[in-house]
């Protein structure tokens, strides 16, 4: 008997820190993961692109059983989610840079938002400024090279520690007491972002955000002790292996994504 099946994808591996927290939330659930590897990243890549792999992924999530169709990725939300959810049957959560939150928490009034090009230059994102931004002054970074480190599970290593330097330091130049980690990848440099920024800077990421609002739409049924969690990836799945293992713990299977027509 298994649980409730929530279905998850990424450009790559950086949708974890988002299944990690589903997890926590609801223990019992299925979870079956897709990471678009063969296309990370997806923040240089155009919308059309992006909506067209996100409706694939979709469609795999959907045939595996899943009842709840998890977008982690704030640069597929921007790019695919009101489609997704205009084509698809089952409910669809996507995510945003935490712009509202970071409203509530600056003394500054100054905040800093780290995302993908493709986020910060989103019709999407102008939209959610539009809205939450009015009385703060918000400053983007775009954080080129970010991901390539997480999808290497490289987290503390030099090149991403000059990296986090790189794209932070002009954030707090520019009077930030609070930075936003705009794309799901970033959860797991939170630690080296918070050490570069500094004990009075907060930094907000949406992993268990998006957790709660999947934990409210899947109605908190009443689950089985362990549900299980599968992965597949349109990457090579013997390189991934140990990334996968590296950023999610213990000795899960990658499984290769079969090849989807169109
Ligand atoms: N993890 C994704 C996000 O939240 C996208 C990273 C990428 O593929 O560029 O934006």
């Amino acid at each position: 008997m298994g649980g409730m099946k929530i279905g998850v994808f990424d450009s790559g591996l950086g949708g974890l820190s988002v299944l990690g927290a589903i997890r926590r939330r609801l223990p019992g659930a299925d979870l079956d993961y897709v990471a678009d590897s063969a296309h990370v990243p997806y923040g240089d890549k155009g919308e059309d692109f992006i909506r067209e792999r996100s409706r694939s992924l979709a469609d795999f999530l959907l045939a595996q059983g899943a009842e709840v169709l998890v977008v982690a990725c704030n640069t597929a939300t921007a790019a695919a989610v009101p489609n997704l959810r205009a084509a698809l049957a089952v409910p669809v959560v996507g995510m945003e840079p935490a712009v509202k939150p970071a409203t509530l928490a600056t003394r500054t009034g100054i905040v800093g938002v780290m995302a993908t090009v493709g986020t910060l230059k989103s019709a999407r994102f102008a939209a959610l400024l539009d809205r939450f931004g009015a009385g703060i002054q918000v400053l983007t970074q775009a954080c080129p090279g970010l991901v390539e480190q997480v999808e290497a599970a490289d987290l503390e290593g030099r090149e991403t520690r000059q990296l986090v330097q790189r794209f932070v330091g002009p954030l707090l130049a520019g009077g930030a007491d609070t930075l936003v980690l705009g794309c799901t990848h970033f959860h797991f440099l939170r630690p080296l972002v918070q050490a570069e920024a500094g004990p009075d800077v907060t930094v907000i990421d949406t992993a268990d955000a998006v957790a709660r609002q999947v934990a409210r739409v899947a109605g908190s049924p009443e689950l089985p002790a362990a549900g299980r969690a599968r992965f597949w990836t349109s990457g090579d799945a013997v390189t991934l292996q140990r990334p996968l293992a590296g950023l999610w713990g213990g000795m899960p299977r990658l499984m290769p994504l079969p090849e989807t027509p169109g």
